[in-house]
Parts: structure tokens; sequence; C-alpha cells
């Protein structure tokens, strides 16, 4: 596949193996060794660069970044963020300056995330360096050293132009042209973020003979905001943040937790609902919002309650050439609350996501909807407990008889994230959380202090 782009200001024009990643292309055919390979999975951040496109800088994992995924784009390494003459990028003098780094196997990593955060105007750090591990350290000093960096301006070296390109065939630029080449290609691979096809390739060792990459289709790209808000299926993770931040705004406290910056930055809302997870946290969000689901099969456009496309672990309402073109949300949801629980705050798989939306008129119960995901092979909705909802008095008695409902609704499974009978619980006291949230108690686990 012929993909261009700009490596530490200079032009690569190379034929690219599809699914060969940017870490190891760096690595074995560049020598470019700066750039470390710790996790090969999207975990650990030691692989971290810094990847310019149409929508500005953002630091991505290149050990799960694909070499067509470049095409069009500028990637600086960290061989080229310091400048042509040797000097220092601020965020490079100042982890010197507060003593950032010791055994310095992160600190690639770190200073592609620092660098590329200094560049957005960043001061929020723990968000932006949650991707990256630093395991001798510690993050203070590291912190410190970013902070210290904020009012430097960004040097002129990295002021990359995006190069010139022809569009590639691999990458359709519009919707028709991808439909039809897929309907015509069934069993070959879609590839939008890759946050989990990069792991059937560096884990699994798959070939992927057959790939279309989807970055490119302009419609897929799309958030279109009326009456309603619809999400084409390649919107990335942090397109979503921004824009739940203004409509939902629970939702995106939730998303802030979802894999890392790196990871947000490529995983798309489409690949989080193609991908059938139970774990997945956006479809509990919004099989709770009503959301409906747009697919496409060559010509054919079906539409559906998101719900109804997760049928069985591992099998969704989706055929063989049929795509997802977006997903439609309201414009708010009021009552809407989005509760996600992992071992850690960032960074980590929910062991349950619980989403709720449940409207009170009068002091009674008129609609509800819930839904989780880690409480079975699919993301669904606790019907029994929003019936035993529906119609009551929103009090606390209320509340009680209907939490027991959920072992109607659940059979969890006991897994290394949780057991069935702690899932369960869980699930029970979520509702409780929501009902204290209700009543002016909200719990904030950012609240929270040692
Ligand atoms: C380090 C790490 C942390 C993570 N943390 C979280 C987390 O906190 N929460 C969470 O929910 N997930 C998490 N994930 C999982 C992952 O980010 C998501 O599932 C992601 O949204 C997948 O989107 P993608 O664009 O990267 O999909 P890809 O990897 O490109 O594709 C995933 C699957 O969906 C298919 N696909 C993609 N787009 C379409 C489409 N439009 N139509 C039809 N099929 C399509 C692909 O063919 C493939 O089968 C994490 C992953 C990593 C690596
Ligand atoms: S090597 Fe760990 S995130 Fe890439
Ligand atoms: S300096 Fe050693 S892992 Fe960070």
């Amino acid at each position: 596949m012929d993909v261009t782009f700009l490596l530490n200001g200079e032009t690569v024009q190379i034929d690219a193996v599809p699914t060969q990643t940017l870490l190891d292309w760096l690595r074995v055919e560049r020598g470019l060794n700066g750039t470390k390979e710790g996790c090969n999975e999207g975990d650990c951040g030691a692989c971290s660069v810094i990847v310019r496109d149409e929508g500005g800088d953002k630091a991505l994992n290149a050990c799960i970044l694909f070499m067509p995924q470049l095409h069009g784009k500028t990637v600086r390494t960290v061989e080229g963020i310091s400048g042509p003459d040797g000097q220092l990028h601020p965020v490079q003098e100042a982890m010197i300056t507060h003593h950032g780094s010791q055994c310095g196997f992160c600190t690639p990593g770190f200073i592609a995330s620092m660098a590329a955060g200094h560049a957005q105007g960043r001061t929020d750090h723990d968000d932006v360096l949650a991707g990256n591990l630093c395991r001798c350290t510690g993050y203070a000093p590291i912190i410190r050293a970013a902070k210290a960096a904020e009012a430097q301006p960004v040097p002129t070296w990295l002021n990359d132009p995006l190069p010139a390109v022809t569009p590639a065939p691999y990458a359709p630029q519009s919707l028709d042209e991808l439909a039809s080449w897929y309907a015509a290609n069934p069993d070959a691979t879609l590839i939008a973020g890759a946050t989990d096809v990069g792991l059937w390739v560096t884990k699994q060792l798959r070939d992927l003979p057959d790939v279309a990459f989807l970055n490119r289709c302009a419609e897929l790209r799309a958030v279109d905001i009326a009456d309603d808000i619809h999400i084409g299926a390649a919107v990335t993770m942090t397109e979503v943040l921004a824009l739940a931040r203004t409509h939902h705004p629970h939702w995106a406290d939730m998303i802030r937790r979802y894999g890392s910056e790196q990871v947000r930055n490529a995983a798309t809302i489409g690949g989080n609902i193609a991908n059938g997870s139970p774990i997945g946290d956006n479809p509990p969000a919004l099989i709770a919002m009503g959301a409906t689901l747009h697919l496409r099969h060559g010509d054919t456009t079906r539409d559906m309650p998101i719900e109804d496309f997760f049928i069985a672990y591992g099998n969704q309402d989706r055929a063989a050439g049929e795509l997802v073109t977006g997903v439609t949300i309201p414009k708010s949801a009021p009552d809407l609350r989005c509760y996600k629980i992992s071992k850690r705050f960032d960074q980590d798989i929910s062991a349950v996501c619980g989403c709720f939306n449940i409207t009170v008129s009068g002091g009674t119960v008129t609609a509800a909807r819930i839904a989780f995901g880690g409480m079975a092979g699919t993301p669904h909705r606790a019907t029994h407990v929003e019936t035993a909802l529906i119609g009551q008095p929103w009090t606390q008695a209320t509340i009680d008889a209907a939490a027991s409902a959920f072992a109607q609704d659940y059979t969890p499974m006991s897994d290394m994230r949780a057991s069935a009978a702690y899932r369960l619980e869980i699930a029970q006291n979520l509702l409780r959380r929501y009902f204290a949230d209700s009543n002016g108690q909200a719990t904030n686990v950012l609240e929270v202090t040692p």
C-alpha cells in the first residue's frame, strides 16, 4: 500500500505492509530506537509518538498504529522533538530540571505525550499522561516538569505542514465507495482506530489479508447536531468526549476514564459498538440514552434501537459486508448517569459499567432505561428492574425492592476482574448510588481523598 507521510520533518514514501505497525517500522526499518516497546498492546505508552492530522497534534501509541493510518499525516518521534541544532524542547528541559527520569525507559514516551499536550495548550496533565506508565521515577517530578513547561512557546521546528497526498484506494473517502467495496469484499477487515485490531496482529499474530481503513471516509467522520446528535462511526473517543462534555456531562466523566489519551485519540465509537464486546463502555450509555444505530450494506440502510444489535456473546445483528455507519443520540438526557467500576481509575477495562436514565414526575417513576456492561455476554437492559420501578414512588423502599430484581436480569460470571457475587452486589449498589445522586448526594470518585 502506498503511504506518504512526514517523519520528523522529512517526507517518507513507502509501499507499506498493511498491518505493519509504526513501532515495528521505526525500530526495524529505520533504526529509530528511541521509541520503546513495553507492552505492545496500547497499555504503557512507552511507544508514544506525536501524530498531526487536520485535527492538530495528538499522542498515539505506535505499537497499535498501522502504517497506512499515517497517509497524509506527520509523525514526530522522540528523535525529532528536539530542534535541528540539538535545542531541547521545553518539556525536555523541564524533565531534566525537575528530575523526571531515572532508568529512562519510559521517558521517550512521556516526552512525546508531554510535547503533544504542550502543543495543545493542555494543563490537565493527569489526563494527558494517564496512558504513560513509569515504574521508577514516580509521577510527581514528571507532573512538575509538565507544569513548568506550560508557559513556554511551542518550538517553531515542530510546525510541520501536512503533506499533500492523493487519496489512497485502501482508505475510501466516501461512504458510497466504502459500502460498495465492503459488500463486494465481505470477508475483509475494516480498520477504524485499530485499538482492537492492532492487538489481533501484535498479540495473536493474525494475518489480515484484505483490509480497508475508515479514517478518511468523510461521512463516517462527521458529527451532525440538529434536533438530535448524529455521530459517525469513525469519530474518535476524544472527539466524542468533547461533544459529551457539552451535551451529556455524565457520559463525558465516564469517557474521560476510557483507556487513555492515546487510546481515545485512536479508538472510534463505531469500533466500540461493532466489536460487540460485553465490557465496552459506550454501549450501556447509548442503550440508556435510547440511541439508534445505523447500518449500511451496499445501497441498503437499516436503523435499529442499539440494544437490538447485541444478540449474544460474539453475535451481533450485522450481516457480512454490512458496516456500522453511526449512531443517533438525544441532544440531552439530564437524568443520565454513567458509573464505571474498574480496579484502576484510568486505563482499565470495566468490571461493571452501569448506566441509568430514570424519569421521575410528581414523585413517581414514569420511565426507566437501565443498561449494564460486564453483567452478561452482551451489554443489555435490566428490564425486570425497570418494571419494578415504573409507576412506583421514588423512595428508598422502591429502590430496595427493585434492586433484588437484578438477579432476574443478569447471571454474571466470575473472572479476573470481579466475581459474580460482587458484580450483582455492585449493580444493586449503583442503583442506590443513582437514588442518592438524584437526592443531591452525588458521589464522585474524584472527590475521594485518602
Ligand atoms: C489499552 C486499551 C485500553 C482500552 N480501554 C477501553 C476502555 O476503557 N473502554 C472500552 O470500552 N474499550 C477500551 N478498549 C477497547 C477499544 O478501545 C475499543 O473497543 C475501541 O473502541 C475499538 O474501536 P477502534 O476504532 O479502535 O476499532 P478497531 O480496532 O479498528 O475495530 C474493532 C472491530 O470493529 C470492527 N469495526 C470497526 N469499525 C466498524 C464499522 N464502522 N462497521 C463495522 N465494523 C467495524 C473492526 O473490523 C473490528 O472487528 C481499550 C483498548 C486498549 C488497547
Ligand atoms: S508498547 Fe506499550 S503502549 Fe505501545
Ligand atoms: S524512569 Fe524508569 S520507568 Fe520511568
